[in-house]
């Protein structure tokens, strides 16, 4: 059985991955691409599940539509305001809902890990640095918030985030421990955007078919263990 998908923000540069590794992908069906100017509701009957990669402004008009035909979501778009952000988890409340700051394995194992150091080492002082390339609306990253987050969950306080943006860097992410005598560090780096790709596209067709709730990237690789990081 193959899993129907719509694409949406399908001429970005994380949309035309996810619409060429979908192609590749035998266990999928493409039933709609759509960009800025097209209508996902004249589509959205015929799918099982809908991929957004779009902009932080245009998630919420996504999620409603699919809320309203009952259809799982997978949300990839990061540089949601809390306001959008808890807007959104009104709207999903009734559908299957993937949302994660981002899709590759690599990442996920890195958000688990950095879940059992800071819990290890209480003592250190924590900073996330994170690179990205030029084009990058939103800064920090999700994912450094994310990181974030899973670290102050444990300690409290906020955890400083430092944010660069140059040439066409994919992503890389590092979470450094450090106390006066030493310093560990945590480091991801993305080499191609296909992992987050193929990452969705895995999250999609694992969705489908899930009771109604918010997921995250750790539940679909079975790493979860206690609060989201997503
Ligand atoms: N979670 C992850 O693993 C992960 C990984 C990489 C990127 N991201 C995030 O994914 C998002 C997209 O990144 P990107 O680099 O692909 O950005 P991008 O190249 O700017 O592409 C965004 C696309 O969304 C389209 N769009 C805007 N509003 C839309 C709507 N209402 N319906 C359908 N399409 C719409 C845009 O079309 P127009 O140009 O016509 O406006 C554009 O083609 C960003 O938020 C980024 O941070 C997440």
């Amino acid at each position: 059985m193959t899993t129907k998908i719509i694409i949406c923000g399908a001429h970005g540069r994380m949309g035309q991955l996810l619409v060429r590794c979908a192609k590749e992908d035998a266990e999928l069906e493409i039933i709609g691409v759509m960009g800025s100017g097209d209508d996902l509701s004249a589509l959205i009957e015929n799918t099982d599940v809908v991929v957004d990669f779009t902009t932080a402004a245009a998630t919420l008009s996504i999620a409603k539509i699919a809320a309203t035909h009952r259809k799982a979501l997978v949300i990839g778009t990061t540089g949601h305001t809390d306001a959008q952000r808890s807007e959104l988890i009104e709207a999903i409340r009734g559908i299957p809902v993937v949302l994660s700051s981002n899709f590759s394995m690599g990442v996920n194992i890195l958000f688990h890990v950095t879940r059992q150091v800071a819990e290890l080492f209480q003592d250190s002082d924590v900073e996330i640095s994170e690179t990205h390339h030029t084009h990058k609306k939103d800064a920090p990253s999700g994912t450094a918030k994310s990181l974030a987050r899973i670290v102050e969950e444990i300690r409290g306080g906020k955890v400083p985030v430092h944010s660069h943006r140059i040439g066409d860097v994919v992503g890389d992410h590092t979470v450094s421990f450090a106390t006066p005598d030493e310093k560990l560090e945590l480091t991801h780096h993305a080499l191609d955007r296909a992992t987050f790709a193929r990452g969705a596209l895995r999250a999609a067709k694992w969705v489908v078919g899930k009771g109604a709730g918010l997921y995250d990237m750790q539940d679909v690789l079975g790493l979860k263990r206690s609060a989201t990081s997503g």
